[in-house]
C-alpha cells in the first residue's frame, strides 16, 4: 500500500476549539478517509501546541501551573476529534517526551550543520502570533496582523535563515506543488524574494518551553518546537519515519503559511531533510459577516453544533459550502438551508422514498431485477464512473467539488424516481417495478460508498440497510445482491426551520 501522510496544525491550548480549528481538521479528515477507501496506507496526525509565552500567560491568568493548564485544555481538542468523528491515527502533544527528544535532536542537527549561532535579539514580538516582526512591518504600533507587540532585547540563538533564501527559491521553482493554492505560493515567493533575515529561535526570559540542548538558560522558540511535531509523531529520528515523511501534506490556515513554507522547509533543508511535499493554506471563516473574536463572543462552538445538528450535518456544511482555499462566511440561514436542501430533501429523500417504498410495497425485500433499460444502466453506472473525478478533487484540494459532483447524481436519482413512477408500476407492471427499485438500490449503495468521507454516520447507516459490510472503493463495482430483507427505514436527516 502506498503511504500517505496528512497533518493538521497543532492547536494552541490557550482557548477551547472553535469552527476554525474544526475546519482545518475536517478537511484533513475528509482527505484521509478518501485515501483509506482508495487503498492508501494513511497516517493522519493532529494534536496540540502547548509551549510558549501565549500559553504561559494564559495559565498565569487562570492562576494555574502551565502543565496542569495544558493537560486540561488539550483534552478539549482530543474531545473535538471524537465529536467531529475524526479518524486521526495519532494525537501529539508538544509536552510529551517523544516530542521533546525529537526537537532536541533536530536542534543538534542544526548546530552540527553550522546553522545556529548565539547573538542578541532586539525587536518586536507579538505574543498572540508568537512571531517576531521587523520595525518596517509595524503598523500603528501593532503587528501587521493587528496583534499587540512588545519590545524584546535579550541574548538569543539564531538560525541562519538568510543562507536559505536562494535554496528555498530554487526548491520552489522546481516544486510548484509544494505551496498551494497558487495565490499563496506567490505570496510566499514575494516574501522570500524580499530578503530573509536570520531568525531568533530561543528565548531567555521564558521558562515554558523545550530547553536548548547544552544551554539550560534558553528555551526554544515555540514555532521551531511546534513545527517539529510533524516529525516527532513519525518517530524521528528513528528509522522508518521517512516512509511517511516523503509524502507529507500539511493543511494549514492562511495565517500560518509563512511558518510552514519559509521557516519549516529551511530548518529541514539545513538538517539535510526534504521539505514537506505540499503545504495547502485554506481560507478563514467569518460568522454572520463578522470576524470571530472574544469580545464579540461570536465563535461557533463545534460541540454545540454537533449536539444540535449532529456531526454529519456540521461536516457537510463546512466541506461543501466554501470553495476550498477561499474565505467564507458562516451564516445560520445558509447552514439551515443547506441541511434542508441537500441532506433532508435530496439525499435523505432519495433513500427514504426508495427504501420505504420497498418496505411497504415490495415485501421489504431488495427485488430481483429483470432486463435493464438504458436509463437503468445509466443510473447504476454513474456513481462508480465518478470516482476518477472525485480522486482529482481530493488530490487537487477542490474539496467543495466533491459533494457538488456526488449531489448531482443524487439529483439524477430523484429525477429517475419521478420519471419511472414505481408506485404506478406496482399495478401496471410489477416486474418492471422490481427492476426500477433494484436499479435505485444499486445506485444508492454506491452513493453511500462515495459519501463516507463527508458523512460517515449516514453513509454507514445506508450501507447497513442494504446489507453492505465492506465499503471501500473496490466495492463500487460489486453489484448488490437481490433478496435481502430490509428493516423499516428511519429518516436519515432532520429538517429544520
Ligand atoms: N499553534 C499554531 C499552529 C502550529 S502548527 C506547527 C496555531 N494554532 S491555532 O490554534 O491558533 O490555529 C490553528 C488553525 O486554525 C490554523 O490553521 C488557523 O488558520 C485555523 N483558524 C483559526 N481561526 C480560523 C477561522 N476563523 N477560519 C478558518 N480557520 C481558522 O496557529
Amino acid at each position: 500500500m502506498k503511504p500517505f501522510y496528512i497533518t493538521t496544525p497543532i492547536y494552541y491550548v490557550n482557548d477551547k476549539p472553535h469552527i476554525g480549528h474544526a475546519y482545518t481538521s475536517l478537511a484533513c479528515d475528509m482527505i484521509a478517509r478518501f485515501k483509506r477507501l482508495d487503498g492508501f496506507d494513511v497516517k493522519f496526525l493532529t494534536g496540540t501546541d502547548e509551549h510558549g509565552q501565549k500559553i504561559e500567560k494564559a495559565a498565569a491568568a487562570k492562576g494555574v501551573d502551565p502543565q496542569d493548564f495544558v493537560d486540561e485544555v488539550s483534552q478539549s481538542f482530543r474531545q473535538m476529534s471524537k465529536i467531529l468523528d475524526l479518524t486521526n491515527d495519532d494525537f501529539i502533544r508538544t509536552t510529551e517526551p517523544r516530542h521533546k527528544s525529537a526537537v532536541q535532536h533536530l536542534w543538534k542537527q542544526l548546530v552540527d550543520s553550522g546553522n545556529i549561532y548565539l547573538g542578541e535579539y532586539a525587536g518586536w514580538y507579538a505574543v498572540r502570533d508568537e512571531a517576531f516582526y521587523q520595525e518596517d512591518e509595524i503598523v500603528d504600533g501593532k503587528a501587521p496582523t493587528g496583534a499587540e507587540v512588545e519590545w524584546i532585547k535579550e541574548s538569543s540563538y539564531f538560525f541562519k535563515l538568510s543562507a536559505w533564501q536562494q535554496p528555498l527559491l530554487d526548491y520552489y521553482a522546481k516544486h510548484p506543488e509544494a505551496i498551494q493554492p497558487e495565490s499563496r505560493r506567490n505570496e510566499v515567493l514575494r516574501f522570500i524574494e524580499g530578503g530573509l533575515k536570520d531568525l531568533s529561535i530561543s528565548r531567555r526570559t521564558l521558562k515554558w518551553g523545550v530547553p536548548v540542548p547544552g544551554d539550560a538558560d534558553h528555551v526554544m522558540y515555540v514555532w521551531l518546537d511546534a513545527l517539529t511535531n510533524y516529525l516527532s509523531a513519525l518517530g524521528y529520528p528513528n528509522d522508518g519515519y521517512q516512509k511517511y515523511w516523503d509524502q507529507a501534506i500539511h493543511m494549514v490556515g492562511k495565517d500560518i503559511i509563512r511558518f510552514h513554507s519559509v521557516y519549516w522547509p529551511a530548518f529541514l533543508m539545513a538538517a539535510n531533510m526534504a521539505p514537506p511535499k505540499t503545504v495547502f493554506a485554506h481560507g478563514w471563516w467569518t460568522v454572520e459577516g463578522e470576524k470571530m473574536s472574544k469580545s464579540l463572543g461570536n465563535a461557533i462552538d463545534p460541540v454545540e453544533m454537533v449536539d444540535t445538528y449532529g456531526a454529519d450535518a456540521f461536516r457537510y456544511f463546512l466541506l461543501r459550502d466554501l470553495s476550498f482555499g477561499q474565505d467564507g462566511d458562516f451564516s445560520k440561514t445558509m447552514f439551515i438551508n443547506r441541511l434542508n436542501t441537500d441532506l433532508a430533501n435530496a439525499y435523505g429523500n432519495l433513500c427514504q422514498r426508495v427504501l420505504s417504498f420497498i418496505y411497504k410495497n415490495a415485501d421489504a425485500t431488495i427485488p430481483t431485477p429483470g432486463e435493464f433499460s438504458a436509463e437503468d444502466k445509466a443510473l447504476m453506472t454513474m456513481p462508480a464512473a465518478l470516482l476518477p473525478a472525485l480522486r482529482n478533487s481530493i488530490d487537487n484540494f477542490h474539496l467543495h467539488r466533491y459533494a457538488e459532483a456526488v449531489w448531482q447524481i443524487i439529483g439524477e436519482g430523484n429525477r429517475y424516481v419521478d420519471a419511472q413512477k414505481p408506485w404506478a408500476l406496482k399495478k401496471d407492471d410489477p416486474a418492471r417495478m422490481s427492476t426500477v427499485l433494484y436499479s435505485l438500490c444499486e445506485c444508492i449503495r454506491q452513493i453511500a460508498i462515495l459519501t463516507q468521507p463527508i458523512l460517515p454516520d449516514a453513509s454507514a447507516k445506508i450501507s447497513a440497510m442494504l446489507g453492505q459490510e465492506k465499503n471501500d472503493f473496490s466495492m463500487l463495482g460489486v453489484a448488490l445482491k437481490p433478496g435481502l430483507k430490509i428493516d423499516e427505514p428511519q429518516p436519515l436527516f432532520a429538517k429544520y426551520s
